[in-house]
């Protein structure tokens, strides 16, 4: 099959990475997910624009530049041609790349936020925060530290307690202190503006239906719209970097305000300079496709405030919001002191870029779990799918080919059926790519590698050169066994452009596009043929991660609260982290429905004495009457949550996927309501 007649139109972004580090392999899932995805639409002849930039506002650079003595401004220049480096050496086909400080930015921001406001959507209000004397400046919460009003653990940040989970204000730290001046802070009072984002509930709802978002990332909005949606502060009090306020003296926009924006900036800056049609792709009711590939740390900003903005002041919604989990490396979070938590450019000075891009092809699906980089599963799918299959088709045929036919492929292949085998997967690999279920396509790829190395073997070229009257059966064998080369090049194409682009050469070709795959190579002259890609050795491996330990001091230097300070990459907890749970056995005394919940069951539970009451998101699977008179297992130690039904005091376990497929919890008879759970 031809690949799809209707050319789309389709724009896509990746998450903009924050100016204030160097970009790791964490960052890199993302934008290999995106870029593999976008070069894939390419390839099928659809007109495809992907543009990216740095995220260059926050209290994180303003601090980080002054802690080095330089400029925001330098700062943020210096990061974005750090960053560019690594995307390019990661081949990131980006179209464009202009960071969030760009004028085109402070004007689309300002743009929105004045018709948001127009439109009554913004509501200012006076709130209490922690402020720095001796700074002169509000402190976000992570930059005030204390013990924890609940466990007393000490050295606590301002939001929650990393000892025993607790959330809370910063006012409620004990023995508070700014972590710029050592000096507790006082409360001071602001204005601020917030944007009213509980009005697109509905709208947000339909939206969420629509497809734009994986069943997981739905389920989790519903949770939020079950709880309430709060209204989002947008502002941020001098001395702030990043835009001020359109009449608003002393106020900015709040990064997450103009960070999102961002990619419709890019967006406007690639057209200026290619003449495309920006309003065709931002203007509601038009047939344009707008997709964001991001981490799921940032869903509540992509998939409640965004859509909800672009509402507001009639633009058009994203089609769809792809989220990925994080990246972890041998099992666990990247480590500094095991020198897996590795920069792009340590990798980079290592290991060839496309290695990276197929492992973690191989390894992607389209779900939002967290994706492994085992290290020795790397180097050994790498070595037998790409160097042992792919590449080897080319090098077994491609010499008797140049030596004995003078580079001239036959004018038919021994084996058209293979061919024919090879096209007719086009619809499926195609359908596999378009879904983001690329861990399977590269599956199907490889087997359709392991049939061309088994036709050759068969075959036996290197057999039948001996004889001379076999000359014309080896240059059909080997005409054959690349063609099978090139369409699996096609394949690849999307995961590995630099060897296709060599591929290319080497077959003598144009660009290789999809529908290439339909019209074998014959009668055609190729050039001689150079190793594609060579194994990956082990001590290079090995030199890459002890580099990254090397480079421990100076990522363990980044400010405190900048995303590189925690471990970005999972949610690895402590042995005394865990122990801090407190699992009780509960009997479930009732269990009613909550009027207006579509989700929630109100649990009453009796912990042996003490009565509390649950909001269970489970009524999709349990209807009241089943689980009263039930033993289960709580969280009796969660600090109370204000749902908008009521207080929700502690947790229910429960296991599965969602909707029916989910399991409450229950121990085995004899346990007894109280007892705690080990
Ligand atoms: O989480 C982050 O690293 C943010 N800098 C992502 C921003 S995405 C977009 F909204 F700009
Ligand atoms: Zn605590």
């Amino acid at each position: 099959m031809s690949a799809e007649k209707n050319t789309r139109k389709i724009l896509i972004t990746n998450a903009l990475p924050y100016a204030n580090g160097p970009l790791h392999l964490g960052h890199m899932v993302g934008f290999m997910q995106a870029d593999i995805w976008a070069r894939f639409q390419k390839i099928r002849g659809h007109q495809v624009t992907f543009v990216g930039g740095d995220d260059q506002h926050g209290t994180p650079i303003m601090l980080g530049a002054e802690k080095k003595g330089i400029t925001p401004q330098e700062l943020i220049d210096d990061v974005e041609a750090k960053h560019k480096e690594s995307l390019d050496g990661f081949n990131i086909g980006l179209d464009n790349y202009t960071g969030t400080h760009h004028p085109e930015n402070r004007r689309i921001s300002a743009e929105i936020y004045t018709k948001l406001k127009e439109r009554g959507h913004i509501d200012v209000r006076v709130i209490k925060q922690a402020f720095d004397e001796e700074k002169g400046m509000f402190l976000p919460d992570r930059y005030v530290k204390g013990t924890c009003p609940k466990c007393k653990a000490a050295d606590q940040y301002g939001d929650n307690c990393e000892v025993c989970g607790t959330t809370y204000d910063t006012t409620d730290l004990i023995d508070a202190y700014s972590v710029l001046s050592g000096k507790p802070p006082i409360e001071k009072e602001s204005e601020h503006y917030f944007f009213k984002v509980s009005a697109f509930e509905s709208m947000l709802s339909e939206w969420k239906n629509s497809g734009a978002l994986q069943p997981e990332i739905a389920n989790k909005l519903e949770e939020w719209f079950e709880s309430g949606l709060i209204d989002w502060d947008i502002s941020r009090d001098k001395p702030y970097w990043g835009f001020e306020i359109p009449n608003a003296p002393g106020k900015y926009f709040y990064v997450w305000l103009d960070a999102p924006i961002g990619y419709m900036a890019s967006h406007q800056v690639h057209c200026d300079k290619t003449g495309d049609d920006w309003n065709s792709y931002w203007q509601q009711g038009n047939d344009t496709e707008l997709y964001h590939f991001i981490g799921k740390d940032i869903v509540r900003f992509h998939s409640l405030f965004w859509p909800a903005m672009l509402e507001a002041v009639d633009y058009r919604k994203p089609t769809a919001v792809f989220v990925h989990g994080f990246l972890q490396v041998d099992g666990s979070k990247m480590s500094k002191s095991r020198g897996t938590f590795i920069m792009a450019e340590t990798y980079l000075e290592h290991l060839n870029p496309e290695y990276l891009r197929y492992y973690f092809a191989a390894k992607l699906g389209n779900n939002v779990v967290d994706m492994d980089l085992n290290l020795e599963d790397f180097s050994a799918r790498v070595n037998s799918d790409l160097v042992g299959k792919v590449v080897n088709i080319a090098s077994r045929c491609a010499g008797f080919i140049v030596k004995r036919f003078d580079g001239m492929l036959a004018t038919q292949s021994a084996a058209p059926e293979l061919h024919l085998e090879f096209a007719n997967a086009a619809d499926a690999i195609a359908e596999r790519y378009e879904k983001r279920e690329f861990s399977q396509a590269m599956r199907d790829i490889m087997a359709l590698a392991d049939k061309a190395n088994q036709f050759i073997d068969e075959h036996k070229p290197w057999i039948l050169i001996k004889d001379e009257t076999k000359l014309d059966e080896v240059q059909q064998v080997c005409t054959a066994g690349l063609n099978a080369f090139r369409s699996l090049c096609i394949y690849l194409k999307p995961v590995l452009p630099n060897l296709v682009s060599e591929a290319e050469a080497f077959l003598n070709t144009d660009e290789l596009v999809w529908n290439d795959l339909q019209t074998p190579l014959l009668n055609h002259k190729i050039n001689k043929f150079k190793p594609l890609m060579t194994r990956i050795e082990s001590d290079a491996v090995e030199r890459m991660i002890e580099q990254s330990k090397e480079s421990l001091e100076e990522v363990s230097n980044i400010d405190p609260a900048s995303p590189l300070a925690k471990d970005p990459v999972s949610d690895e907890i402590s042995f005394d982290e865990f122990a801090k749970i407190d699992l009780r056995i509960a009997k479930i005394v009732k269990a009613q429905h909550v009027d207006g919940a579509d989700k929630l069951l109100q649990l009453t539970l009796d912990i042996g004495g003490e009565t509390r009451n649950v909001f269970a998101g489970i009524k999709s699977a349990y209807a009241p009457q089943d689980l009263e008179g039930k033993l289960t297992v709580m969280v009796a130690n969660l600090a109370p949550r204000k749902m908008r039904f009521g207080m929700s005091e502690g947790m229910v376990l429960a296991a599965g996927p969602g909707g029916s497929d989910l399991f409450v919890l229950s121990p085995d008879e004899g346990a007894e309501p109280g007892m705690r759970v080990k």
